[in-house]
């Protein structure tokens, strides 16, 4: 019985009420038995005087006494009264009771049904349902639950979705190298392809490719989990771009592409972990190098904006066509597939990596471009000191 007590919030509610109208019930039966005598009396007195018969005293009804038509008429009166008076309350004693019955069900039914509902959800979703979703009813604090439930479900959904789909993406990043490398030793070994130096260098860049794929993820994980810890300290944005162009100077010289600076003088430092950001902003710049033709232009741009410092590397490049712009920075995304899965091409996790290391700072990244052949901008913002 307790146990039932202790499992239904129905019964617990249904229990309450009855405790309520059993302490109520018992105040007027106590105060029927010290106060009624008393009131009784005054009233009746005040009637009497009304009447003009001239009762200067009654008795305690209890008292047995004179007055009001005859002796033990008023002893009588009162009994009367009491046992119409308990009458009464018996009643609505018994009416309480049912009102209290009828409402305690229908406030069990609307309080626990959705709290019933949530629960059967989160045991589906705990089973692997992540769609599961629950009806909400109201604006009160369980349509508020019931609201916050169904955006955690839609959480977890997106979260497995994701895990899904990187697994997906991994094997099949995974699969082009290894075919790759597959192929060229069944050739080998068929005799297919010729033992020169060439294919074997063939072999070992896309063993290479395979190498740095898992790398890249490797630190793709281990920055999405926040799995490191950020030095922040305050830097001196030219320094970390001087660091930068200096660090990738032979690689534009040789694509004959100019690197130059456009630092505004009043930059203020930034709060950052110096080699976070100059991984990031070696990317892009990396970037803007890969996708940008000989004889281009490449600028790296910092300058202060609303206690922020923006930095922007902008390229004279092959830009990028508007229905690629909203996913370049998700992962495995390129805008141009064949010629990237080439060995030499990017796996399309670096600027994933390094809106992660942004953001990890409390910047914030985008990019922007006019469309294909018009050059792009990659631009990120970090807090100044
Ligand atoms: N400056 C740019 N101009 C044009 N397209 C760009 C530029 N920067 C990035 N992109 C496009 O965005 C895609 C994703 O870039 P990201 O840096 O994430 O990957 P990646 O350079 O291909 O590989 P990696 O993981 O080695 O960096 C690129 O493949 C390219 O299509
Ligand atoms: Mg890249």
């Amino acid at each position: 019985m307790t146990d039932y007590f202790r499992r239904h919030l129905g019964a617990k509610l249904l229990f309450s009420y009855l405790v309520i109208i059993a302490v109520g019930t018992l105040v007027l039966i106590v105060a029927s038995q010290f106060i009624l005598p008393g009131s009784f009396n005054r009233h009746m007195a005040g009637m009497g005087t009304m009447m003009g018969n001239g009762m200067p005293h009654m008795p305690g009804p209890g008292a047995g006494g004179q007055g009001f038509g005859g002796a033990n008429s008023m002893p009588q009166l009162y009994r009367d009264f009491r046992a119409s008076f308990n009458e009464a309350l018996l009643y609505a004693a018994l009416a309480a009771t049912s009102v209290a019955i009828l409402l305690s069900l229908y406030l069990s039914r609307s309080v626990t049904a959705p709290v019933q509902a949530m629960s059967l959800a989160s045991q589906r979703i705990a089973d692997g349902r992540y769609e599961e979703r629950v009806q909400v009813q109201g604006q009160d604090e369980l349509g508020q639950l019931a609201t916050r439930f169904n955006q955690m479900a839609e959480k977890l959904n997106q979260v497995e979705s994701m895990r899904r789909q990187l697994i997906g993406d991994v094997s099949h990043e995974l699969r082009t190298p290894l075919t790759a490398i597959k192929g060229s030793m069944e050739g080998l070994i068929d005799g297919v392809l010729p033992a020169t130096p060439e294919t074997f260098q063939q072999i070992h860049a896309e063993a290479d490719r395979l190498n740095r794929l898992v790398d890249d993820l490797q630190e793709l994980s281990r920055v999405e989990a926040h799995a490191y810890e950020l030095e922040i300290r305050p830097v001196d944005v030219s320094s970390l771009i001087q660091t930068v162009t200096k660090q990738l100077a032979p690689q534009f010289e040789a694509k004959r592409i100019i690197l130059d600076t456009d630092l505004a003088p009043d930059a203020p430092r930034v709060l950052a972990d110096e080699d976070r950001i100059i991984q990031a902003l070696t990317n892009l710049t990396g970037n803007a190098l890969q996708h940008t033709p000989e004889d281009g232009r490449v600028t790296i741009a910092a300058k202060p904006i609303n206690g922020q410092v923006q930095v922007s590397v902008h390229d004279t490049g092959i830009g990028i066509s508007p229905e690629h712009l909203p996913h370049i920075f998700d992962r495995f995304y390129r805008a141009d597939k064949s010629r990237s899965r080439r060995a030499g091409g990017g796996s399309g996790i670096g600027l994933t990596i390094a809106r992660a290391l942004v953001e990890a700072h409390g910047g914030r990244i985008w990019a922007e471009s006019a469309g294909e052949g018009q050059g792009s901008t990659f631009t990120f913002t970090l807090p100044a000191e």
